[in-house]
């Protein structure tokens, strides 16, 4: 059984002229263990699929199964990183992580304890008493990727979350969310990515979507297969850019 199973998901806004169907008929499924990349154009559906999945949002039809079961509002294992992180300003890097843990019940101490251990994770030590205003914006995702981890989710959304990044930034950080997905015992189990980057989708997938322009469409569902740790110079990987990039601009 797979850990999360899309059925013919779509999704709309409005009604009769005023009508904006973001995407439809969105079928797949992802395995334990699995990373994901979902690609197409701007304005696809690409964001409100995530939020949909995230249970922010309800579909308009289809279903989603997590486990064999029917899904329809926040899971408490899903987590989602966005492309800029909103962070309180008036709290500190440690507090912006542990307030997410507040409404699960658990007590302060602990808190405390699971918001260090994430923000080290990402490389944040030392700055817990820091305020996001005094971060570069590759801490401030890092902080982000630290709530997201905090809550022990099963599945990561990410929605661009390297686009606002320099290159350098974006490289280390894209191998840093590898290593803690290859590692069995840190979360996340499972990730999702959005992205209209095809190196990085080729860089970090199992597998990719490719969705037609809005509405979003499955074109193809593609698998990657390409050993890891993956070489952007090798030119098996400028083979499936290339393809990737092709089936994109049928
Ligand atoms: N809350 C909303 N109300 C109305 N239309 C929306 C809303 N959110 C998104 N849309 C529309 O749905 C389409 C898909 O948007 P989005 O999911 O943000 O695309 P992407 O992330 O692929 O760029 C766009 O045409 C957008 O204008
Ligand atoms: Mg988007």
């Amino acid at each position: 059984m797979p850990l999360l199973e899309v059925k013919n998901l779509s999704k709309s806004y409005g009604v009769n002229e005023k009508k904006v169907i973001a995407f439809k008929e969105i079928s797949f499924s992802l395995e334990k263990r699995e990373f994901l990349s979902i690609v197409g154009p701007s304005g696809c559906g690409k964001s409100t699929l995530l939020r949909v999945l995230m249970g922010l949002e309800e579909q308009t039809e289809g279903e989603i199964f997590y486990n064999g079961r029917p899904i329809r509002e926040a899971n408490p294992r899903f987590a989602m990183v966005f492309q800029s992180p909103s962070l309180f300003p008036w709290l500190t890097v440690e507090e912006n992580v542990e307030i997410v843990l507040e409404p699960l019940g658990i007590p302060h101490e602990e808190r405390i304890k699971i918001a260090r251990k994430y923000l080290s994770v990402v490389g944040l030590d030392g700055f817990e008493n820091a305020y996001p205003k005094e971060l570069s914006g590759g801490m401030r995702q890092r902080v982000g990727l630290a709530r997201a981890l905090a809550v022990d989710p099963e599945i990561l959304l990410m929605d661009e979350p390297f686009s606002s990044l320099d290159s350098l930034t974006a490289e280390a950080l894209r191998e840093e969310v590898l290593l803690l997905w290859s590692d069995p015992s840190i979360p996340p189990d499972s990730v999702i990515l959005v992205t209209h980057n095809i190196d990085e989708a080729v860089l970090m997938s199992d597998r990719i979507i490719i969705l037609s322009s809005r509405p979003g469409r499955i074109i193809e569902d593609h698998k990657v297969n390409l050993p890891r740790p993956r070489n952007k110079k090798d030119p098996e990987f400028y083979k499936e850019v290339d393809y990737v990039v092709s089936v994109l601009s049928k």
